[in-house]
């Protein structure tokens, strides 16, 4: 075997997103005890700036030790018994890929399904929870199928008006567009690190309000996995000092949250929404110079996911292909119904920069030529950069 050393790539997929030197350098720090006393101070801070980011004080507030996948099966097992309802709305494939988790729970599930690229109708979920009563709702706020951006307190209100728990899947929308834990009155929060804050992939921060805390102590059989059981979880990351050795915590992977969170509060999080914001006008302004459209209305769309549609006679896989070798550029494919029919491009955490959008638009242009599309890419070019000098 030899050193592996990877290509030198810029991400603008669906995630991961390119990862700030900062955070590579602080991944490279010597490793630690998890329970060394410093480590401690370390995994304390990470709980607060988690809350900051979530806006959930008083909610706990830890990292898992797994991709986002296991905050939606930390928070669906915990929460779940065998034999309970649970309302699931599905807008696109995560919205899914939790209704079948509710059912390995063997709860009751029942879905309300949305045509993809549409954001969950909070109306149609009220009418569904109010005729049969659930033990919780489920939705994603940010779908990274399709772009869409649901509107996560309407949800969370109609889920507390009929007695159900709520959670919400920020894996994506975490640190790009506000999440409010407290605001929406939100029951579990769950997210990754590896797209708008700009970490590896590997943890998945979790927020859990005292209501879901609450619900979980009055189980009456143990959730059936043992790694994210909540309760055995916290005699690690619970209270301040007395911890007692649950897992080996993945410490560098921690010491990589943590300058994270340093690096997106030195910008300032309404800073970090703006620069997403910007930098999704100007790809929009020069992705429409170019000819193509979005999945999304306007309305609902996500400035960190961008899904545009795959003109007649060009060959989808072939654009990636041609961007990822002659530009090192990664975008991504779309998934379910939507193969072959769109581009998912990623503007997240350090991804999301003026020069991440003049480098998709030349790349794009380029591979679109390639196929005889004629597409113009100085005229894209100028669109993006009116659209960043107006917004500046
Ligand atoms: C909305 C959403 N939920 C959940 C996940 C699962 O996260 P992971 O791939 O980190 O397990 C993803 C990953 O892309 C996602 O976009």
């Amino acid at each position: 075997m030899q050193s592996f050393n990877p290509p030198r790539r810029i991400l603008m997929g669906p995630g991961p997103s390119d990862v700030s030197p900062r955070v590579l350098a602080a991944l490279a720090r010597p490793t630690i005890g998890h329970l060394d006393p410093a480590f401690q101070d370390l995994m304390e801070e990470i709980k607060a700036g988690l809350s900051r980011l979530m806006n959930a004080p008083g909610y706990a507030c830890v990292p898992l030790p797994a991709p986002g996948t296991a905050g939606m099966e930390a928070a669906i097992m915990n929460l779940l018994q065998p034999g309970e309802r649970a309302v699931i709305a599905v807008n696109g494939a995560f919205g899914g890929r939790m209704a079948d988790m509710a059912g390995r729970a063997g709860a009751e599930v029942v879905t309300v399904d949305h045509e993809w690229g549409q954001p969950v109708d909070a109306q149609r979920v009220e009418a569904v929870l109010a005729e049969r009563p659930a033990k919780l709702l489920a939705f994603v706020h940010a779908e990274t199928s399709t772009g869409a951006l649901s509107d996560a307190h309407p949800l969370c209100a109609a889920a507390a008006r009929h007695g159900a728990l709520s959670i919400v899947d920020c894996v994506t929308s975490l640190g790009g567009v506000p999440v409010n834990a407290v605001g929406w009155g939100a029951d579990v929060i769950y997210s990754g690190t590896q797209k708008c804050l700009s970490a590896p992939p590997g943890l998945s921060p979790i927020a859990l309000s005292s209501r879901a805390q609450a619900a979980i102590a009055a189980r009456t059989e143990k959730p059936r996995n043992w790694l994210f059981d909540f309760q055995l979880l916290m005699s690690y990351w619970g209270g301040e000092g007395g911890r007692t050795y649950h897992h080996t915590a993945p410490i560098n992977a921690l010491y990589g949250l943590h300058e994270a969170l340093v690096v997106l509060f030195e910008e300032g999080l309404q800073a970090a929404f703006v620069r997403h914001a910007r930098t999704h006008g100007a790809l929009a302004a020069g992705v429409e110079a170019l000819g193509l459209s979005f999945l999304v209305d306007a309305p609902h769309r996500l400035p960190q996911l961008n899904a545009v549609r795959v003109p007649d006679g060009v060959d989808e896989a072939a654009v990636r292909t041609h961007v990822l070798n002659a530009w090192g550029l990664e975008i991504g494919a779309g998934l379910g119904p939507l193969k072959g029919k769109v581009w998912r491009i990623g503007l997240m955490g350090a991804s999301a920069s003026d020069w991440h959008v003049r480098l998709c638009l030349t790349a794009l242009a380029d591979a679109l030529n390639a196929q005889g599309n004629g597409a113009d890419g100085r005229r894209a070019l100028d669109a993006a950069e009116a659209s960043l000098s107006r917004e500046t």
